[in-house]
């Protein structure tokens, strides 16, 4: 189903977070064991990994961290507003725990090409034009990220918000090009049309795949087949095409939108789509939930940490995208918990499977390369409650355990039980070794 009346509202896409429609949890009346039995039975840790293979390009190993300036800025960017960013991103400490790439989203280009067919800067915008920020990102020890979308016009042209119909179609190999030369290390590409089937969407992306990969230049590839489109993300496994591959509709800074796969997503809307596809993760290839809201307002600090541990632990794309030039002290907690970006960022890059759901209480496991596995405690109920599983239930075996509590990075030992007191909408993770 296409959007109508949710499409003409979608233009600005800075709009004021919805209105909370919180949805009031059930009563877990259903056995947390009971479900977790399922659960590992159904396949949980031991998921078989997929037959198709990753990407080849060397990059997105683990997933991608940084920064994008969309969720904040909208088409409101400038060359200046990118370096101040970039400095922030350094100043905070940010870049040096793994936030490297500062991606440039929509409005960058000027709405025409050259004579010569090529794309150019905004030269309001980015007067010393883009080979120049790539070239002063790169100096300060950041990897530049630029957005093109695969048809006629980009997501912000296709709104009207931004002036004319650069798309890539028929350029694919000279845009690439473009942005090899450029020095361009991410490039974000966006259908935002929704003309095509999931086989159009296919080639398509795959021919700017195979682009990037003629460029000889390692550039991390990642897509979006969802906007204003029938939401095809989640029903592929996309890792044959593109190193992340979005898996829903944009976010927003909103707890629950009541959205299945629509415009916007709340937080626990895209955990509902997003945990399932577990099973595609894989070093060079991640699903991806979409940037973060951490930091913009419209949720409590307790939502706030769980969406960022549930994106940790879902192996996403840790893309910052809130104003990193003014954070608050919760912010740069979350932002920073090095604990979680460990567990985000393992090398095994394995997504964390489901291995309980009651319907309030959630918990997720996610094997670590150290033989360790994070579980996360997860309570979308709308009051306090205890969340609990076990050692063997996330697949390990011993008589003794350490559990270190990520937020607080108290530990503790114990003989295998593992449980939380968890707030509303809050998520308690643990490292647990045997
Ligand atoms: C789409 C994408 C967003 C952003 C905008 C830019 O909506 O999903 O992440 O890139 O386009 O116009």
């Amino acid at each position: 189903m296409l959007r109508g009346a949710a499409t003409a509202g979608r233009p600005g896409r800075l709009a004021p977070p919805l209105t909370r429609r919180r949805n009031v949890a059930k009563d877990g009346t259903a056995s947390l064991s009971a479900a977790l039995a399922a659960g590992v039975l159904a396949g949980g840790l031991l998921a078989v990994q997929p037959e198709v293979s990753a990407l080849d390009n060397g990059v997105a190993r683990t997933p991608p961290m940084g920064w994008n300036s969309w969720n904040t800025f909208g088409c409101d960017i400038s060359e200046s507003l990118i370096k101040q960013i970039a400095d922030a991103v350094v100043g905070s400490g940010m870049r040096d725990l793994g936030y490297t790439y500062v991606v440039v989203d929509d409005c960058w280009m000027s709405s025409t090409r050259d004579s010569a067919g090529n794309l150019q800067a905004d030269a309001t915008r980015f007067p010393s034009g883009m080979k120049a920020l790539g070239d002063h990102l790169h100096a300060r020890g950041l990897k530049f990220g630029i957005y093109q979308a695969p048809l006629d016009k980009t997501c912000a042209q296709y709104f009207g918000s931004h002036p004319g119909a650069t798309g890539a179609r028929g350029h694919e190999a000279q845009d690439a090009r473009r942005f090899a030369a450029w020095g361009v290390d991410y490039l974000k590409y966006d259908w935002c049309s929704p003309s095509g089937t999931i086989d159009d969407q296919v080639r398509t992306f795959t021919k700017m795949r195979d682009a990037l990969a003629a460029t000889g230049r390692p550039i991390l590839y990642s897509i979006n087949s969802n906007s204003v489109h029938d939401k095809t993300g989640p029903r592929r496994d996309w890792g044959d095409v593109a190193n992340i591959w979005r898996t829903t509709e944009d976010i927003t800074n909103t707890w629950d939108t009541g959205q299945t796969n629509g415009y916007p997503m709340g937080i626990r809307n895209i955990v509902d789509v997003n945990v399932p596809l577990a099973s595609y993760a894989r070093p060079g290839a991640f699903n991806d939930p979409d940037m973060m809201e951490v930091g913009r307002g419209g949720m409590t600090d307790t939502e706030m940490r769980s969406h960022f541990a549930l994106w940790a632990m879902m192996a996403s794309p840790l893309i910052a995208g809130n104003d990193v030039r003014n954070m608050d002290a919760a912010t740069q907690a979350i932002l920073k918990n090095q604990n979680l970006i460990a567990v985000n960022q393992d090398p095994l890059g394995l997504q964390a499977t489901q291995i309980g759901d009651d319907g309030t209480r959630r918990v997720l496991a996610k094997r670590l390369s150290d033989g360790d596995v994070a579980v996360a405690l997860f309570n979308q109920g709308a009051s306090t409650t205890t969340v609990s599983t076990t050692a063997s239930a996330i697949g390990l075996s011993g008589g003794s355990f350490t559990l270190r509590d990520a937020w607080t990075n108290a530990t503790s030992t114990g003989s295998g039980a593992i449980s939380a007191d968890v707030p509303s909408h809050g998520t308690v993770v643990y490292r647990v070794s045997g």
